[in-house]
């Protein structure tokens, strides 16, 4: 098995993920998606709440809208969707195109960038 590259202090306490297991997820690059969190959406999404947008912790099988004590947008709320990989993928691609409405406005067009950012939201939602 490939040791993943977690880039030097780089927490994956994020998300409260202190002393989980870091293993390479099937489809994506835990270290690389750690990485792009922090870069790219931990500025919003605070793992205690209280961001801008709501705490992505749990978010991997989760229903849409479902953070406690976030206020969302009424289409969120009511997407009816689920946190799949599959719909993670779909929403991260285009959010406004996927759900019409939300709130959520960043885009992550590499595919590949979207399975190291999933990757990453599933390990830590277990
Ligand atoms: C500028 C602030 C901001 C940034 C940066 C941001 N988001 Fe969001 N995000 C939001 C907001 C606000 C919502 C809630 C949208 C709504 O209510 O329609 C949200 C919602 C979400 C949801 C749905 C959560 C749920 O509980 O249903 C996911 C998944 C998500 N964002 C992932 C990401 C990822 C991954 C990144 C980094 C690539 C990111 N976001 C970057 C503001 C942000």
């Amino acid at each position: 098995m490939r040791r993943p590259r977690v880039p030097g202090a780089l927490p994956l306490t994020v998300l409260g993920l202190a002393g989980a297991a870091v293993a390479q997820a099937p489809g994506g690059d835990l270290g690389r998606g750690a990485a792009l969190f922090e870069d790219r959406c931990a500025m919003c999404h605070l793992a205690g709440g209280g961001g801008q947008g709501p705490s992505l912790k749990g978010v991997y099988a989760r229903k849409a809208g479902a953070a406690p004590g976030f206020h969302y947008s009424a289409a969120l709320a009511g997407s009816g969707l689920t946190w799949t990989a599959v719909e993670l993928d779909r929403f991260l691609a285009g959010p406004a195109k996927a759900v019409p409405g939300t709130a959520m406005a960043v885009a992550v067009s590499d595919p590949a960038r979207r399975r190291d950012l999933i990757a990453y939201l599933r390990a830590a939602s277990r």
